[in-house]
């Protein structure tokens, strides 16, 4: 029999819809929001109007390119947290009418746990090697960064966390700050390639164990613009890819450690690195190199499947139905990962 899974992703600024079936990506679509464009982040209310006015026609696309109708689906996936409430709402509302509709199963997804099966997603035209279980996986997205083992497709076993703010809103914050407009991780990025990670340097946090925190090396990027602003007024944009591949650096080294010690400590050498900080070239490279340094085999998303979308959501809803997790027409979207 034929399992064609609709995967549906509202939690933050994409409106995202795709197809699986049997396990293989068919199918899919995104709509990115330039709404927010003009306020340095993601304005809330403007997300769920945007989301309503991209669903409809995000599933449509997503349902011709895979050559499939509704009538094939036989189960929808969507994302009930984290992220935005009045956003997640607008896709699980969706969900819920249309499985109702079709008369078919409701599956809710986690996001993070999405982000983490994003290395299961294959298709038929390219052949992607997928991890052996248990892998360790990194997870750096807007929102949250995790150190997971993953013993199964599942179950998520947090040995490590940030305890303030997330590797992708460190990249965002920081990018603010010297002028960039959101999300400021891709144009980080971009000019860190021209420029030389070792111009600057900043004071980082050190945490016990595995965790992570980024909020203090933000503060010192700050005072450290700040102390240079007054000696030169134009030091930001004389310095900007400096400035760029040096935060970057940073961010990652704090990244790197910990992953490393993760590594060493679960004795774990199936590694994968996953969500919107893992589009990252400098991360994807760094990862890369100390792998053929510690023998691991390493697994990153592609790109399009690295940052937020519905192929991850139609996938990990693929592996939920296998293992018979469908969802209650009563159950609610939740804005925070800690009560999901
Ligand atoms: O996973 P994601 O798309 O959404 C969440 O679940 O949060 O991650 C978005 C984050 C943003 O902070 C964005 O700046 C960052 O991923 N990001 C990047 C890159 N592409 C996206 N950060 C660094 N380099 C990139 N190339
Ligand atoms: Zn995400």
């Amino acid at each position: 029999m034929k399992l064609t899974v609709l995967g549906i992703e509202s939690s933050c600024d994409d409106t995202s819809a795709a197809i699986a079936e049997n396990g293989i990506l068919l199918s899919n679509k995104i709509a990115n929001q330039q709404v927010h464009k003009d306020f340095g982040g993601v304005v809330p209310e403007l997300a769920s109007r945007a989301h309503q006015q991209n669903i409809i026609p995000v599933v449509d696309a997503a349902l011709k390119e895979a050559g499939r109708t509704v009538k094939d689906i036989n189960a929808i996936a969507y994302t009930r947290g984290p992220g935005l409430m009045g956003a997640l709402l607008v896709g699980s509302s969706f969900a819920k009418g249309l499985a109702l509709a079709l008369q078919v199963p409701l599956i809710d997804i986690n996001h993070l746990l999405a982000h983490i099966l994003s290395v299961f997603i294959i298709r038929k035209d390219k052949v992607v090697e997928v991890p052996q279980f248990p892998f360790l996986c990194l997870v750096v997205s807007g929102g949250h960064t995790l150190l997971v083992v993953m013993r199964d497709y599942l179950t998520m076993e947090i040995i490590g966390q940030t305890i303030d703010d997330a590797a992708g809103e460190a990249f965002d914050k920081c990018a603010k700050v010297i002028g960039l407009p959101y999300p400021g991780g891709p144009l980080i990025d971009r000019n860190a390639g021209k420029g030389k990670p070792d111009a600057f340097r900043f004071s980082k946090a050190s945490v016990k164990g595995l965790d992570f925190s980024f909020s203090g090396l933000k503060t010192s990027f700050l005072y450290f613009l700040r102390d240079r602003l007054m000696e030169n007024s134009d030091f930001i944009n004389q310095n900007m890819n400096d400035l760029c591949a040096s935060i970057q650096k940073a961010i990652f080294d704090s990244l790197i450690i910990k992953l490393l010690k993760a590594a060493q400590q679960t004795r774990i050498r199936e590694i994968a690195v996953v969500g919107g900080v893992s589009a990252n070239l400098g991360l994807r490279n760094a990862v890369l190199r100390l792998a053929d340094e510690m023998k691991w085999k390493v697994y990153i998303p592609e790109i399009q499947y690295a940052t937020d979308n519905a192929a991850m959501i139609a996938i990990t809803g693929y592996y939920k139905y296998l293992n018979k997790e469908f969802s209650s027409h009563r159950i609610t979207p939740v804005a925070r990962f800690d009560q999901l």
